[in-house]
């Protein structure tokens, strides 16, 4: 279905062709001045240099030729050469019902060629936590790869789990050094390694700092961690048996945190999993000659003739032969090629990164590992911060763990529902999380990605203003009218959407009808910044009209009927844009 945008567009380039202009000066943008018309086109004004006539005459002429129109009911032209525009209200009511009836889609449309893209976010580090720092990649990967999908491709989300580097050997080693009985240290051992884990979560939790602290504090241990991360690497069989067993704690634990938030990846894939492409990934960079040895280390140039200032070497293996950052993500763009074909890979990843990769993805397309016609982009986030403006911190000055940060959450969510007696417990619980969950990414979502934001969860989880809470509260709103509705015997859309009868209902149905304009921009640019923002007006104009109309009991049943088709398809449109910032509405709050 064309947009509302390319519709007036289309009859715009009509007058101005009609005319005697150039269709191209046709561009119509939404009203920068919503008090005096709804579009805009300001072509004549450029048209005018071209022909080198009066602005004003332009826009005359091309006003005279669109006055017939059945798509606008004003088009004047004032000075010194813009073209006012306001819909008429029966191609409004028809568009917003054309909408009504596309149920799933509301008349956006899929891309005519689906590609397969990745999106490669959360990258938490196993055998830590999850903590609030976890919380941006989680949040905005999620509603990325949702936009993606919902605009006709294959999305695939990775985890992309930091599973092979030397923290790895220091767990191995405080184990050791806790647990030395443990067969996974005896090299004689050659029976079946135990199916239990040696350590709970909690055990793990504890192992990894310390083992990290020893390592920065006790050469000698920094020394063994190192040797058993080498040993792991090159398959030592008892550290390959405790490995898998590092991983499975981990991830179970992750994953509970993540389904908490509604982030869900469809590849729990990790650095690890890359290792058997690394031998012949670096045997075809040494063959092309694209690789030479600095201080005993395999790097890569990466230079591009236009850089201002010179990029160090990218190192692709370290001195002792083993694999680092670099080659982890080179190997994994080489199976996400191989098996997948992905044609384009985005990944959501703190902006100070944004160096590592744009050296990958040189390195990359140099290596012929991607295509030339294969996109990458880094979407890099900025610094969650407190109200301080310094980064997040929890009251004590340490880092907020996840879980904590949602069992918070959710018990104040609890306390402030449980004032309505009428929902029962579970429910009083459930809707809780969801605003819990609603407050968090809004919170994060409304704010473009790169810039840094502060963490304000007084304001976020608060019932009024630009908050996750306030847009539920509106969907709940309707909700309600659309349930009393039917429960007083009614067909729910027994109407179409018709022309609006009020400025209120117009100004409803003109926010609505940009829906499949906003989606496309907010595909096209990977911001769900942009469905907050919009989400948010459909929110304000919807309590506007809620506040100006009744709308049930009326006794008018037609009209009643009609504004029930307007709120069904306001509720689809909100629900709809939730989905895709990754949260859900409860049924009543
Ligand atoms: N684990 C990494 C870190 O903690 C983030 C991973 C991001 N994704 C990637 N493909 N490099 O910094």
């Amino acid at each position: 279905m064309k947009t509302i945008l390319e519709l007036i567009t289309e009859e715009m380039r009509r007058g101005f062709s009609e005319a005697g202009y150039d269709e191209k000066f046709a561009v119509c943008t939404l009203s920068n001045r919503p008090d005096l018309c709804e579009y805009q086109c300001n072509g004549a004004l450029t048209a005018a240099k071209q022909y080198h006539k009066n602005p004003m005459d332009i826009a005359t002429e091309v006003v005279e030729r669109i006055s017939s129109s059945n798509i606008f009911s004003v088009a004047e032209a004032v000075r010194p050469g813009f073209i006012n525009l306001k819909l008429q209200g029966a191609f409004l009511g028809d568009f917003v019902d054309a909408m009504r009836r596309d149920r799933e889609r509301m008349g956006y449309d899929k891309v005519s060629t689906p590609k397969t893209i990745f999106v490669d976010y959360g990258g938490p580090n196993v055998a830590k936590p999850l903590h609030v720092g976890h919380l941006r990649a989680a949040v905005i990967g999620e509603s990325v790869k949702r936009i993606i999908k919902f605009a006709g491709n294959e999305a695939i989300g990775d985890i992309h789990l930091g599973d092979w580097g030397t923290q790895l050997g220091q767990i191995i080693c405080e184990l050791q050094d806790r647990k030395p009985d443990l067969p996974y240290f005896d090299d004689n051992f050659t029976g079946e390694y135990p199916e239990e884990s040696p350590f709970t979560i909690s055990e793990l939790e504890d192992i990894y700092p310390c083992g990290s602290k020893k390592s920065k504090e006790n050469e000698d241990f920094h020394k063994r961690a190192l040797e058993a991360t080498y040993q792991l690497q090159n398959g030592h069989r008892g550290y390959t048996q405790l490995f898998k067993h590092i991983i499975e704690v981990s991830v179970t634990d992750m994953r509970k945190i993540y389904d908490r938030l509604n982030v869900h990846f469809e590849l729990w894939k990790g650095e690890a999993d890359t290792q058997p492409y690394i031998p012949d990934m670096i045997q075809d960079m040494k063959d092309k000659g694209l690789v030479y040895e600095s201080d005993g280390a395999l790097v890569m140039d990466t230079n591009e003739p236009e850089d201002k200032v010179e990029m160090p070497p990218l190192m692709i293996l370290k001195s002792d032969g083993a694999s680092n950052y670099n080659t982890t993500d080179l190997g994994t763009l080489v199976w996400r090629m191989n098996d997948y074909h992905a044609d384009e890979v985005y990944y959501v990843v703190d902006k100070r990164q944004d160096l590592h990769f744009l050296q990958l993805f040189r390195a990359a397309k140099k290596a012929g590992i991607c295509a030339p016609n294969v996109y990458l982009e880094f979407i890099g986030f900025g610094t969650m911060n407190g109200k301080d403006g310094k980064p997040f911190k929890t009251r004590n000055g340490g880092v907020m763990r996840l879980e904590s940060l949602l069992n918070d959450i959710d018990n104040e969510m609890y306390e402030k529902i449980k004032t309505n007696e009428d929902i029962p417990e579970e429910e009083a619980r459930d809707t809780a999380h969801k605003v819990c969950v609603a407050a968090i990414k809004y919170g994060d979502l409304s704010n473009q990605a790169s810039k840094d934001y502060i963490f304000d969860l007084d304001r976020f989880t608060s019932f009024e203003g630009n908050t996750g809470p306030y847009i539920l509260y509106t969907i709940v709103r309707i909700k309600s009218i659309l349930r009393k509705y039917k429960e007083a015997g009614n067909e729910k859309s027994a109407s179409k959407v018709g022309e609006p009868t009020n400025d209120s209902e117009k100004a409803l149905m003109l926010v609505l009808s940009r829906f499949s304009e906003v989606m496309r921009t907010a595909y096209n640019e990977k911001a769900p910044h942009k469905i907050c923002a919009f989400v948010y007006s459909v929110c304000d104009a919807f309590n506007h009209f809620y506040h100006a109309n009744k709308i049930l009991g009326i006794d008018d049943k037609n009209l009643e009927a009609q504004y029930i088709s307007l709120l069904e398809v306001t509720e689809r449109v909100l629900l709809c844009c939730i989905d895709l910032l990754g949260f859900e509405a409860p049924e009543r709050m």
